[in-house]
């Protein structure tokens, strides 16, 4: 076994790892450990990594669940678990530039997207991650319970109709995903709640009339983007991304035009998010109540 060597990035979300190259190819034990801390922390940043082949990061993947198949991406790589993020001088948009859950409009969002970045810019390029379950813990009880009776629309024809025509995406005659989902949703592995609405795929809380919705919604965001919840990665040629679309919103931030930013994602299947009512908050915590005073 590898002796991975793990670092938190905050007290609140993410972890650097050292001492493995993802590209050798890990071990059951060494496997077992990254997990664990990958519940842990929410985001494992793999540091000093060297270029993976495709079935090396497909197989890493298959470890934590079936793979998950993107409603739109266009398949340009020979596995078509693999989804090329690629942007460049004549890109018109950029992959996640905006804060979101990866393909959460989906009924079944994926658990866990596996990035590694092989080009770079020199500068710019880095990506924020926030951890819902912060979020979540830090908001007042009253809108709390209000929040765990709620659901929320989550779509993506806004989002991907057209979206990689530029790539040879052909999308007449597709109908792309809609999905209802918990406000407040129940992590399936570590029983934690979290946040799960967010700016890209949410366009709706059911049972509100439109302006109560985007009220609510958009007081949400603010509080969500606050940066105690926050890291930000900034990469290195290479570096290893993996996160847990259950727990974290990203953003892909795309500073770095006219320059080229192009790695390999491939995404783990999730099961349909829900709200488990006879599980627990978390105790209220001092962040909480700086924030109260804050507001
Ligand atoms: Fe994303």
């Amino acid at each position: 076994m590898t002796k991975p060597e793990i670092t938190p990035i905050s007290p609140v979300l993410g972890a650097e790892v050292r001492g493995v190259d993802l590209a050798d190819g890990i071990d059951d034990a060494t496997f077992a450990v990254l997990h664990g801390a990958f519940l842990d922390h929410g985001v494992l940043l793999f540091k000093d990594q060297t270029a993976m082949a495709a079935d090396v990061q497909v197989a890493f993947a298959r470890r934590l669940g079936p793979l998950h198949t993107h409603p739109a991406a266009p398949a340009e790589h020979d596995d078509p678990a693999v989804f090329l993020i690629r942007t460049h001088r004549d890109s018109t948009i950029s992959n996640g530039n905006g804060w979101h859950s990866d393909v959460s409009c989906d009924e079944e969002p994926p658990s866990a997207t596996m990035l590694q970045v092989h080009v770079l810019p020199d500068s710019g390029g880095d990506t924020l991650f926030a951890d819902m379950e912060a979020a979540y813990a830090t908001l007042p009880d009253d809108l709390r319970a209000r929040l765990r009776q709620m659901s929320a629309v989550h779509a993506s024809e806004h989002v991907y109709r057209g979206r990689y025509a530029d790539r040879g995406a052909v999308d007449e005659g597709v109908t792309y995903p809609t999905a209802v989902h918990p406000v407040v949703r129940t992590h399936p592995e570590t029983a934690r709640r979290s946040l799960f609405v967010n700016p890209s795929f949410t366009v709706g809380i059911e049972g509100l009339d439109d302006d109560g919705s985007r009220q609510l919604l958009a007081d949400l965001y603010v509080h969500c983007a606050r940066p105690e919840f926050q890291i930000r990665h900034r990469w290195d040629r290479n570096d290893v991304a993996l996160w847990d679309n259950r727990r974290v919103q990203h953003f892909a931030i795309w500073d770095y035009w006219p320059h080229e930013r192009c790695g390999h994602r491939v995404t783990v299947q999730g099961d349909r998010p829900f709200f488990d009512p006879d599980g627990e908050d978390p105790p209220p915590s001092p962040l909480r109540m700086s924030l109260g005073r804050l507001a």
